[in-house]
């Protein structure tokens, strides 16, 4: 049945509606944020499209934030949001933790920029090594980016081979990604892609390059990909193959790390040679890190003869450094991470309960804080699963939640944090079922087309 509000609303194609849907939201986005508009055209004078980070445009421009404190952000024209954007996961403290603060202003009495080892990056070593046991030791760098890069180098230098394997719509970083194809601004590595959960084809890949593999890089939850769960036996798959040629697994935790005490690999129990961390690591704080085992990691020691060198002026910049100490020590403990874990779990199966009674195709993917909305009443298990419309209703999920208070990712991603508490997730769910009544026959054409 069509709803009133629908039939009076849209018309045309479903395509054609969607659009006109979306260009309804767009009018009244621009009509409330006037100042954010200003904003982004000014920023357009010096930065190419008012942008410096891809990922945060989107039309018709994005909000311009002055301030952030426990789990709210507010934009320059006063709007205050619940902030499910969350850095993309980095922002798991939120904008004010006073235990971070704490950290930071100590570093500020200190000293900043010391030009040598200090008290904080083997504190956080210690601290990262304890709760990944995979890890016996770690090297830390700057981002996400640059741990892959270095887990990729390490594991060519290590293997003598060049080929790495990667996953379609994978995403390692802004020049290791794969998200719909290869990207142009790539490194040069020799990347085979395989499809991600597709157990018979990426073994049977491995098989094919297999003198010359060097890596396998896989996020346990594919995450940019649509937040789609790993299967254990398509990962315990990857361990064995890599194993039985010779080549290093690496998985790429710098978003699942925060899922549990200790990642996907302590909660599934299929352990890497390599693992790649970042975002929340350093409390908020640019960084990245990854670690192994100690024969591979002795690699780097520099006081052995021949060791590879991994350069990096900021690689223990005490700013980072010392908020991760604090957010790993004081905060984020295993037992806060397992209690955030069931809870942000509870919340994602409530959204699908609400989904389902509703009758409506949309879906919760993902696994505890880290959640995707799909266009579709089953879970999303490959990203070729992910349809056409179900793509093209994104951007009006994304401006319905901002028009109502929530900042969510343009591509529908949801990232909880720690500061969250269970009225804001209550008004979440209760606006997300306001945009599945109203928007439910709309949905239902788009998929059918
Ligand atoms: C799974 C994954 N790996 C790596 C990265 C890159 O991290 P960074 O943005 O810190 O370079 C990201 C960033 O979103 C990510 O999601």
């Amino acid at each position: 049945m069509v709803s009133p509000m629908y039939s009076d609303q849209f018309v045309g194609t479903p395509a054609e509606a969607v659009t006109a849907a979306i260009e309804d939201a767009r009018s009244r986005y621009v009509a409330a944020n006037p100042l954010s508009q200003a904003a982004d055209e000014d920023a357009a004078r010096h930065l190419p499209g008012g942008n410096t980070r891809s990922v945060l445009h989107f039309d018709p421009f994005p909000l311009t934030m002055v301030g952030g404190d426990g789990a709210e952000l507010t934009d320059f024209d006063g709007h205050r949001y619940v902030d499910f954007v969350g850095e993309y996961s980095a922002a798991l403290f939120g904008h004010s933790n006073a235990v971070i603060k704490k950290a930071l202003h100590a570093v500020l009495d200190d000293g900043v920029t010391m030009g040598a080892p200090t008290r904080y990056e083997r504190e956080l070593a210690a601290l990262l090594c304890a709760r990944f046991p995979s890890m016996d030791q770690v090297r830390f760098c700057n981002s996400g980016t640059e741990a892959n890069l270095m887990a990729l180098s390490t594991a060519r230098v290590t293997t003598g081979r060049n080929t790495l394997l990667a996953f379609n719509d994978g995403y390692h970083g802004g020049v290791i990604k794969f998200l719909g194809g290869r990207c142009a601004l790539n490194v040069p590595f020799d990347f085979v892609l395989a499809d991600y959960n597709d157990i018979e084809g990426t073994s049977n890949l491995i098989d094919q390059v297999s003198t010359d593999l060097a890596g396998v890089i896989v996020e346990p939850i594919l995450g940019a990909g649509g937040n789609i769960q790993g299967n254990r036996q398509f990962l315990q798959m990857l361990r064995e193959k890599t194993r039985e040629v010779g080549a290093l697994l690496i998985y790429d935790e710098v978003k699942t790390a925060r899922l549990g005490p200790s990642g996907v690999q302590g909660m599934i129990g299929v352990e890497p040679d390599i693992t790649t961390l970042g975002k929340f690591i350093g409390g908020g704080l640019p960084t990245g890190a990854f670690g192994g085992p100690a024969d591979v990691m002795q690699q780097f020691n520099p006081k052995r003869k021949g060791a590879l060198a991994h350069a990096g002026t900021f690689n223990n910049n005490v700013f980072s450094m010392a908020a991760g100490c604090a957010a790993m020590r004081e905060i984020y403990t295993p037992e806060r991470a397992a209690e955030f874990l069931d809870w942000s779990e509870a919340f994602r199966l409530s959204l699908n309960d609400m989904f389902a009674s509703k009758d409506v195709p949309m879906y919760a993917n993902g696994l505890g804080s880290m959640i995707a909305i799909h266009f579709s009443r089953e879970p999303t298990k490959r990203p070729g699963d992910i349809t056409p419309g179900c793509r093209s209703l994104r951007p009006l999920l994304h401006l319905e939640l901002l028009l109502e208070g929530f900042l969510i990712c343009s591509r529908g991603d949801l990232f909880l944090s720690l500061p969250m508490n269970d009225e804001q997730l209550s008004r979440a769910r209760i606006t997300l079922a306001k945009f599945a009544d109203r928007y439910k026959p709309l949905i239902e054409q788009a998929l059918a087309a």
